[in-house]
C-alpha cells in the first residue's frame, strides 16, 4: 500500500456531492445556506432545540470531562443532512472552552496531511472531521491509532528503507460527524466513547427553531405563520431556516413584512412546497405513480422515465421523503402508493389496497412506517 495514503478515495456510491442542493426542500446546503447558517447557528447547548436525549447525554459527558480536568471521550454525531451535526461539535468546543479545527473526510486526501494536522493540535484541541465516512482508508488507519494512543507512525522513505517514526500527539477530541455510520469500519466506530443518533425534529421543535430565527434576522414571524412553516419543513432544521427566508422575502415583496399564517400560505404555494412539504418532483412522482399506474407496484426506472428524471434522481432526491411519510412503499415487484398518498392527491384509494400492500410491504418496510402504511390503510 502506498505509505502516503494517496490511494482512491474509497469506492462507495457517496451521493452526498451529486445531490440538488438547490430544491428548496434539500436538506443539503447550498451556497445561499451557508452564509447565512453561521448566523443562525445555536452556540451553546441550552439554545440548541430538541434532540433531548443526545443534550442531555452530551450534557453528562461534557460536564464530567470539565470535573476531570481531561478532553471527554470522541463523539460521533450521526444523522440526516440539516440536523444540526455541525452546530453540535461547534457547541461541544465552545463548552470545553477549548480551539476547534475542522476538516472533513473528502478533505483529507493522504494520511499525511491528517499526520501532519494531528500533531499540529495542543491539549485539550477538539478535531471535528464532517462527512467521516469519506475518509480514505490509510488516513483511517492513522486516525484510529491517534485516538486510542495519541500517537501518529509518520512513515519516512519508501519501499524497503522505509521506517515508521511514532510521534506523540496532544490528547485531544476527535468529534466525527456522519449522514451514513454504516460506511465507517468497526475500527473507526468502536473508538468513539459517545455515539449521538439525531433525529428528525417534531413540528413544535421546529417552530421553536423558527421562532429563534426569525429573532435572530429580524422576521417578524407570528406564531401560526411559523406553526405553517414548521409543517413543511420535513422535520429538518435547514430547511424550516431556508423556507423562513423565502417567506420573508415573500412577505416584504407581497405583503407588508409579517408573516402570519395566511401569508406563509400563499408563499409557500407560490415556491411549490405544499402541506407535507413535497416539492414538485416529489408529487409528480406520486402523480405518475397513481395516474399513470394505478398506485403501482411499477419499477423505478419507468416512474423515472414518466416523470423525465434521472433514475437516481427519483431514488436518491424524491424517494426518501415520500417513503419516511409513508406516502410511496419500495416492494419487491417494484414502487406502490400508499392509501395516504392516494388521498394527498385527493383521490380515493382503491379498496384493499392496505391487504395488497401487506405481503410486500411487511418484508421491506422498517417499523414505524410500515406501522403507519398498513393501519392508515382502509
Ligand atoms: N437543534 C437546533 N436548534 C436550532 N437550530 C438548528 C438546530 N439544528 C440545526 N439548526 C439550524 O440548521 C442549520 C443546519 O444545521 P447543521 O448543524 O449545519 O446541520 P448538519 O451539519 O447536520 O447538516 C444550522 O445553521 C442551524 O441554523
Ligand atoms: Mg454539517
Amino acid at each position: 500500500m502506498n505509505p502516503d495514503g494517496a490511494g482512491p478515495a474509497r469506492a462507495e456510491h457517496d451521493i452526498d456531492s451529486r445531490i440538488d442542493a438547490d430544491a428548496l426542500v434539500s436538506p443539503y446546503a447550498d451556497i445561499d445556506d451557508r452564509e447565512v447558517e453561521s448566523s443562525l447557528r445555536p452556540r451553546r447547548l441550552v439554545d440548541f432545540v430538541g434532540q433531548v436525549r443526545v443534550r442531555e447525554q452530551l450534557e453528562l459527558v461534557l460536564e464530567s470531562a470539565r470535573r476531570r480536568g481531561s478532553p471527554p471521550d470522541h463523539v460521533l454525531l450521526s444523522g440526516p443532512p440539516g440536523l444540526g451535526k455541525t452546530s453540535l461539535a461547534l457547541i461541544i468546543a465552545a463548552e470545553l472552552g477549548a480551539a476547534i479545527r475542522v476538516t472533513s473526510g473528502p478533505a483529507i486526501e493522504r494520511a499525511g496531511d491528517l499526520a501532519a494536522m494531528l500533531s499540529s493540535l495542543t491539549a485539550g484541541d477538539v478535531l471535528f472531521i464532517d462527512e467521516i465516512h469519506r475518509i480514505a482508508r490509510p488516513a483511517e488507519e492513522l486516525l484510529y491509532v491517534a485516538m486510542e494512543d495519541f500517537r501518529v507512525d509518520v512513515v519516512v522513505g519508501k519501499g524497503h528503507g522505509a521506517t515508521a517514526i511514532p510521534l506523540e500527539v496532544a490528547p485531544f477530541t476527535l468529534v466525527g460527524a456522519t449522514t451514513r455510520s454504516g460506511l465507517l469500519t468497526g475500527p473507526l466506530r468502536d473508538r468513539f466513547g459517545f455515539v449521538a443518533h439525531m433525529d428528525f425534529y417534531s413540528a413544535t421543535e421546529l417552530e421553536q427553531v423558527l421562532r429563534r430565527s426569525a429573532d435572530l434576522l429580524g422576521v417578524a414571524l407570528q406564531a401560526d405563520g411559523g406553526r405553517e412553516i414548521a409543517g413543511r419543513s420535513r422535520g429538518t432544521p435547514r430547511i424550516a431556516n431556508r423556507l423562513l427566508r423565502r417567506v420573508r422575502d415573500f412577505a416584504e415583496v407581497r405583503a407588508d413584512g409579517v408573516v402570519t399564517h395566511d401569508v406563509a400560505r400563499a408563499a409557500l404555494a407560490v415556491y411549490d412546497v405544499d402541506e407535507l412539504g413535497l416539492d414538485r418532483l416529489d408529487r409528480s412522482v406520486l402523480d405518475a405513480l397513481i395516474r399513470r399506474f394505478a398506485g403501482g407496484p411499477v419499477g423505478v426506472s419507468t416512474i423515472a422515465v414518466a416523470v423525465g428524471e434521472e433514475v437516481q434522481t427519483v431514488e436518491e432526491v424524491a424517494e426518501p421523503f415520500l417513503v419516511r411519510a409513508g406516502l410511496l412503499a419500495r416492494t419487491p415487484r417494484g414502487r406502490v402508493a400508499t392509501a395516504a398518498a392516494w388521498e394527498h392527491l385527493g383521490l380515493r384509494a382503491p379498496a384493499g389496497l392496505g391487504v395488497a400492500l401487506y405481503g410486500d410491504v411487511s418484508r421491506t418496510m422498517s417499523g414505524r412506517f410500515a406501522d403507519r402504511t398498513l393501519f392508515d390503510t382502509e
